[in-house]
């Protein structure tokens, strides 16, 4: 087992039950990475934390510093990554506060620094992403939320969109017919930057909302946030007995 690192997403900034034992404030070539990095411990085991959108949440899906995240998680020694994220839901089996392990994604996203092969070093490298998410990650956060009793989804695809507004009807739609599941908007670039520093990745998405267009009505900011809450507990819970189970 290898060092993790959790991605904190949104509505986690913290993992209030666990000890911190270091904060760093780090460099990258790349630039600074949203927050400190964080080195928490928990039932004897210590781990890395980084809250993706910053310490107050202020930093958007689109302005993330994807590139530097990744990189210094990787140059403090973490080579398996459990990234959080909250998601819509467009398949019928996920509704709010299901949690969801996807095995699959598709990109949506543009203009977002998505490579460190990007030429500068006179390499052209072009990595495996037939699948983006780490199997034996998944298997292990599937293991975990099963043995709390939390009926995860095995498998599905995400649709990474560009954001920060949410979907129209008929984008969903599309989304739809194309295969996806479940719709976030921090995935891509995260996971092909994981993969290209051959860094372990899996997600732990939980859905906060029906996607637009999939129930009667607006997708409200309030249910957005009030689900996130709903969903904290088991979340952390979750990470918690992942991190103790490594
Ligand atoms: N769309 C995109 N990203 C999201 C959504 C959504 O409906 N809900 C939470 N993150």
């Amino acid at each position: 087992m290898g060092l993790l690192g959790i991605i904190g997403g949104s509505g986690f900034t913290a993992l209030p039950e666990t000890e911190i034992v270091d904060r760093q404030r780090v460099e990258t070539p790349y630039g600074a990475p949203s927050a400190e990095l964080l080195t928490l411990r928990h039932d004897g085991q210590e781990f890395r934390f980084l809250p993706r959108h910053g310490a107050d949440h202020g930093i958007p899906p689109h302005a993330i510093n994807y590139r530097a995240n990744i990189q210094a998680l990787c140059d403090s020694g973490v080579t398996q990554i459990v990234a959080l994220g909250a998601v819509g839901g467009i398949a019928d089996d996920c509704g709010p506060l299901r949690l969801c392990v996807p095995d699959q994604l598709i990109d949506y996203t543009w203009g977002r620094p998505s490579t460190y092969f990007d030429g500068a070093g006179g390499d052209v490298v072009h990595v495996d992403f037939s699948a983006p998410f780490a199997q034996v990650l998944r298997e292990r956060l599937l293991a975990s939320a099963q043995g709390l009793g939390l009926d995860p989804r095995d498998g599905g695809t995400y649709a990474v969109t560009q954001g920060p507004r949410l979907e129209t009807a008929g984008e969903i739609r599309r989304l739809e017919r194309d295969g996806c599941d479940l719709v976030g908007m921090t995935a891509m670039p995260e996971a092909v930057l994981a993969r290209e520093r051959a860094l372990d990745y899996a997600l732990l998405a939980f859905v906060v909302n029906w996607a637009a267009g999939k129930r009667e009505g607006e997708v409200g900011m309030g249910e957005i946030r009030a689900n996130l809450v709903r969903c904290q507990d088991s979340v952390r819970r979750l990470l918690l007995a992942f991190v103790a189970a490594a």
